[in-house]
Protein backbone atom coordinates (compact mmCIF):
# COMPACT_ATOMS: atom_id res chain seq x y z
CA UNK A 1 0.00 0.00 0.00
CA UNK A 2 1.23 3.54 -0.30
CA UNK A 3 2.00 5.35 2.14
CA UNK A 4 0.19 8.90 3.12
CA UNK A 5 2.81 10.96 1.99
CA UNK A 6 3.34 9.12 -1.24
CA UNK A 7 -0.90 9.47 -1.91
CA UNK A 8 -0.41 13.02 -1.93
CA UNK A 9 2.27 13.31 -3.83
CA UNK A 10 0.59 11.33 -6.10
CA UNK A 11 -2.59 14.46 -5.94
CA UNK A 12 -0.19 16.84 -6.13
CA UNK A 13 2.53 15.94 -7.99
CA UNK A 14 5.69 18.91 -7.96
CA UNK A 15 3.79 21.23 -5.78
CA UNK A 16 4.56 19.87 -2.05
CA UNK A 17 7.62 21.89 -0.67
CA UNK A 18 10.49 19.87 -0.19
CA UNK A 19 10.09 17.70 -2.58
CA UNK A 20 12.42 17.00 -5.28
CA UNK A 21 11.45 17.41 -9.17
CA UNK A 22 10.97 14.48 -11.73
CA UNK A 23 12.36 14.90 -15.06
CA UNK A 24 12.54 12.59 -17.71
CA UNK A 25 14.09 12.04 -21.16
CA UNK A 26 12.78 10.54 -24.20
CA UNK A 27 13.64 9.71 -27.58
CA UNK A 28 13.97 7.61 -30.68
CA UNK A 29 16.90 5.09 -31.55
CA UNK A 30 20.17 7.37 -31.99
CA UNK A 31 19.02 10.84 -30.36
CA UNK A 32 22.62 10.59 -28.50
CA UNK A 33 20.04 9.80 -25.01
CA UNK A 34 23.21 8.44 -22.47
CA UNK A 35 25.48 11.67 -23.34
CA UNK A 36 22.80 14.41 -23.04
CA UNK A 37 21.76 12.56 -19.64
CA UNK A 38 25.14 13.40 -18.31
CA UNK A 39 24.62 16.59 -19.46
CA UNK A 40 21.56 17.41 -18.03
CA UNK A 41 22.45 15.64 -14.83
CA UNK A 42 26.14 17.80 -14.55
CA UNK A 43 24.00 20.76 -15.47
CA UNK A 44 21.68 20.13 -12.05
CA UNK A 45 24.21 19.42 -9.96
CA UNK A 46 26.31 22.50 -10.82
CA UNK A 47 22.71 24.55 -9.91
CA UNK A 48 22.93 22.66 -6.41
CA UNK A 49 20.62 20.00 -6.81
CA UNK A 50 21.27 16.76 -5.52
CA UNK A 51 20.21 14.50 -8.56
CA UNK A 52 19.37 10.19 -8.62
CA UNK A 53 19.91 9.14 -12.05
CA UNK A 54 17.40 6.13 -13.41
CA UNK A 55 16.33 4.43 -16.69
CA UNK A 56 13.03 2.51 -17.62
CA UNK A 57 12.65 -0.27 -17.90
CA UNK A 58 14.66 -1.22 -14.99
CA UNK A 59 16.59 1.23 -12.08
CA UNK A 60 15.98 -1.87 -9.48
CA UNK A 61 17.15 -5.09 -9.14
CA UNK A 62 13.36 -6.71 -10.11
CA UNK A 63 13.11 -4.06 -12.94
CA UNK A 64 16.23 -4.44 -13.91
CA UNK A 65 15.10 -8.11 -14.74
CA UNK A 66 12.11 -7.49 -16.40
CA UNK A 67 14.14 -4.95 -18.43
CA UNK A 68 15.91 -8.45 -19.61
CA UNK A 69 13.00 -10.22 -20.31
CA UNK A 70 11.83 -7.11 -22.69
CA UNK A 71 14.81 -6.37 -24.55
CA UNK A 72 16.38 -9.86 -24.66
CA UNK A 73 15.89 -12.54 -27.68
CA UNK A 74 14.31 -15.24 -25.49
CA UNK A 75 10.57 -14.39 -25.87
CA UNK A 76 10.76 -12.49 -29.25
CA UNK A 77 7.24 -13.22 -29.69
CA UNK A 78 6.02 -12.18 -26.86
CA UNK A 79 2.17 -10.58 -26.72
CA UNK A 80 1.97 -6.97 -27.21
CA UNK A 81 -0.03 -6.56 -23.67
CA UNK A 82 2.60 -8.72 -22.05
CA UNK A 83 4.93 -6.24 -23.06
CA UNK A 84 2.76 -3.36 -22.23
CA UNK A 85 2.01 -4.94 -18.11
CA UNK A 86 5.66 -5.91 -18.15
CA UNK A 87 6.57 -2.32 -18.73
CA UNK A 88 4.51 -1.29 -16.00
CA UNK A 89 5.16 -4.38 -13.44
CA UNK A 90 8.81 -2.37 -13.77
CA UNK A 91 7.91 1.01 -13.51
CA UNK A 92 5.61 -0.10 -10.23
CA UNK A 93 8.67 -1.32 -8.80
CA UNK A 94 10.66 1.56 -9.99
CA UNK A 95 7.93 3.95 -8.55
CA UNK A 96 7.82 2.76 -5.24
CA UNK A 97 11.12 1.42 -4.55
CA UNK A 98 12.93 3.99 -6.01
CA UNK A 99 11.93 7.54 -7.28
CA UNK A 100 9.25 8.53 -4.72
CA UNK A 101 11.40 7.63 -2.11
CA UNK A 102 14.76 9.77 -3.56
CA UNK A 103 11.52 12.67 -4.15
CA UNK A 104 10.67 12.23 -0.33
CA UNK A 105 14.02 13.14 0.43
CA UNK A 106 14.31 15.87 -1.86
CA UNK A 107 16.65 14.49 -4.35
CA UNK A 108 15.48 15.51 -7.94
CA UNK A 109 14.99 12.40 -10.73
CA UNK A 110 16.33 12.14 -13.59
CA UNK A 111 14.86 9.23 -15.26
CA UNK A 112 15.85 7.84 -19.11
CA UNK A 113 12.59 6.99 -20.36
CA UNK A 114 9.05 6.86 -18.55
CA UNK A 115 5.44 6.53 -19.50
CA UNK A 116 5.83 8.46 -22.64
CA UNK A 117 7.91 5.88 -23.73
CA UNK A 118 4.96 3.49 -23.34
CA UNK A 119 2.26 5.86 -25.13
CA UNK A 120 4.59 5.86 -27.75
CA UNK A 121 6.13 2.21 -28.31
CA UNK A 122 3.27 -0.06 -27.40
CA UNK A 123 0.86 2.48 -28.17
CA UNK A 124 1.88 4.14 -31.18
CA UNK A 125 4.44 1.86 -32.31
CA UNK A 126 2.22 -1.93 -31.29
CA UNK A 127 -0.96 -0.12 -31.51
CA UNK A 128 -2.59 -0.76 -28.01
CA UNK A 129 -5.53 1.79 -27.88
CA UNK A 130 -4.30 5.18 -25.55
CA UNK A 131 -6.71 4.74 -22.85
CA UNK A 132 -5.83 1.44 -22.11
CA UNK A 133 -2.31 2.42 -21.49
CA UNK A 134 -3.87 5.12 -19.48
CA UNK A 135 -5.78 2.92 -17.50
CA UNK A 136 -2.52 1.50 -16.19
CA UNK A 137 -0.83 4.72 -15.94
CA UNK A 138 -3.39 6.09 -13.38
CA UNK A 139 -3.38 2.47 -11.77
CA UNK A 140 0.47 2.13 -11.54
CA UNK A 141 1.61 6.18 -11.32
CA UNK A 142 -2.16 7.80 -10.12
CA UNK A 143 -1.78 11.41 -10.28
CA UNK A 144 2.00 11.51 -10.76
CA UNK A 145 3.70 12.60 -13.63
CA UNK A 146 6.80 13.82 -14.47
CA UNK A 147 7.55 17.53 -13.43
CA UNK A 148 9.26 18.32 -17.38
CA UNK A 149 10.21 16.22 -20.30
CA UNK A 150 13.12 16.44 -22.39
CA UNK A 151 12.19 14.76 -25.89
CA UNK A 152 15.17 14.49 -28.25
CA UNK A 153 13.64 14.09 -31.32
CA UNK A 154 15.41 13.64 -35.04
CA UNK A 155 14.44 11.77 -37.87
CA UNK A 156 13.94 8.29 -37.63
CA UNK A 157 16.75 7.72 -40.66
CA UNK A 158 19.10 9.95 -39.29
CA UNK A 159 18.50 8.19 -35.79
CA UNK A 160 19.24 4.97 -37.37
CA UNK A 161 22.28 5.50 -38.99
CA UNK A 162 23.70 6.76 -35.94
CA UNK A 163 22.48 3.81 -34.21
CA UNK A 164 24.20 1.42 -36.91
CA UNK A 165 27.32 0.71 -35.34
CA UNK A 166 25.84 -0.75 -32.62
CA UNK A 167 26.99 -4.44 -32.06
CA UNK A 168 24.20 -6.40 -30.47
CA UNK A 169 19.95 -4.93 -31.32
CA UNK A 170 17.92 -5.56 -28.34
CA UNK A 171 13.88 -6.77 -29.35
CA UNK A 172 13.33 -3.20 -30.20
CA UNK A 173 16.30 -2.10 -32.01
CA UNK A 174 15.21 -4.93 -34.61
CA UNK A 175 11.92 -3.16 -35.29
CA UNK A 176 11.83 -1.88 -39.06
CA UNK A 177 11.59 1.75 -39.76
CA UNK A 178 8.13 2.15 -40.25
CA UNK A 179 7.90 0.81 -36.54
CA UNK A 180 9.88 3.48 -35.18
CA UNK A 181 8.21 6.66 -37.69
CA UNK A 182 4.83 5.45 -35.17
CA UNK A 183 6.89 5.64 -32.28
CA UNK A 184 8.53 9.22 -33.19
CA UNK A 185 4.86 10.42 -34.01
CA UNK A 186 3.25 9.00 -30.87
CA UNK A 187 6.00 11.36 -29.01
CA UNK A 188 5.66 14.13 -31.18
CA UNK A 189 1.74 14.43 -30.30
CA UNK A 190 1.90 14.03 -26.80
CA UNK A 191 4.88 17.05 -26.98
CA UNK A 192 1.33 18.64 -28.87
CA UNK A 193 -0.52 17.40 -26.55
CA UNK A 194 0.89 18.53 -23.44
CA UNK A 195 3.63 21.67 -24.52
CA UNK A 196 4.44 23.04 -21.33
CA UNK A 197 5.62 19.74 -19.69
CA UNK A 198 7.26 17.82 -22.83
CA UNK A 199 10.05 20.30 -24.55
CA UNK A 200 10.76 19.15 -27.94
CA UNK A 201 14.77 19.42 -28.46
CA UNK A 202 15.81 19.26 -31.85
CA UNK A 203 18.29 16.19 -31.88
CA UNK A 204 19.38 16.53 -35.30
CA UNK A 205 22.48 19.03 -35.24
CA UNK A 206 25.89 18.59 -33.87
CA UNK A 207 26.47 17.70 -30.03
CA UNK A 208 26.52 21.72 -28.69
CA UNK A 209 24.16 22.54 -30.94
CA UNK A 210 21.65 20.34 -29.18
CA UNK A 211 23.45 21.13 -25.82
CA UNK A 212 22.58 24.76 -26.04
CA UNK A 213 18.92 23.82 -26.55
CA UNK A 214 19.43 22.06 -23.60
CA UNK A 215 20.47 24.48 -21.18
CA UNK A 216 18.14 27.17 -22.78
CA UNK A 217 15.37 24.50 -21.48
CA UNK A 218 16.79 23.92 -18.33
CA UNK A 219 18.14 27.31 -17.08
CA UNK A 220 14.31 28.10 -17.90
CA UNK A 221 12.46 25.82 -15.92
CA UNK A 222 15.34 26.22 -13.23
CA UNK A 223 14.61 30.19 -13.17
CA UNK A 224 10.32 29.22 -13.31
CA UNK A 225 10.92 27.44 -9.78
CA UNK A 226 13.20 30.53 -8.23
CA UNK A 227 10.48 32.99 -9.21
P1 LIG B 1 16.71 2.26 -24.02
O1 LIG B 1 17.19 1.70 -25.30
O2 LIG B 1 16.45 3.70 -24.06
O3 LIG B 1 17.51 1.83 -22.84
O4 LIG B 1 15.21 1.70 -23.76
C1 LIG B 1 14.92 0.39 -23.85
C2 LIG B 1 13.85 0.13 -24.88
O5 LIG B 1 12.60 -0.03 -24.22
C3 LIG B 1 13.66 1.20 -25.93
O6 LIG B 1 13.69 0.57 -27.19
C4 LIG B 1 12.27 1.74 -25.68
C5 LIG B 1 11.58 0.62 -24.94
N1 LIG B 1 10.54 1.05 -24.01
C6 LIG B 1 9.21 0.79 -24.33
O7 LIG B 1 8.93 0.22 -25.37
N2 LIG B 1 8.23 1.17 -23.46
C7 LIG B 1 8.50 1.78 -22.27
O8 LIG B 1 7.58 2.11 -21.50
C8 LIG B 1 9.90 2.05 -21.95
C9 LIG B 1 10.23 2.72 -20.65
C10 LIG B 1 10.86 1.67 -22.84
Amino acid sequence: MLNQKVNSYYQRPGEMSGLGRFITVEGGEGAGKSSNLAFIQALLEAAGKQVLFTREPGGTPLGEAIRELLLGHKHTGMADDTELLLMFAARAEHLQRKILPALEQGAWVLCDRFTDASFAYQGAGRGIADDRIALLERFVQGALRPDLTLLLDLPVETGMERAGNRSQPDRFEREAETFFNKVREGYLRIAAREPERVRVIDASPALEAVQKQIVDVMQGYLDSLDG
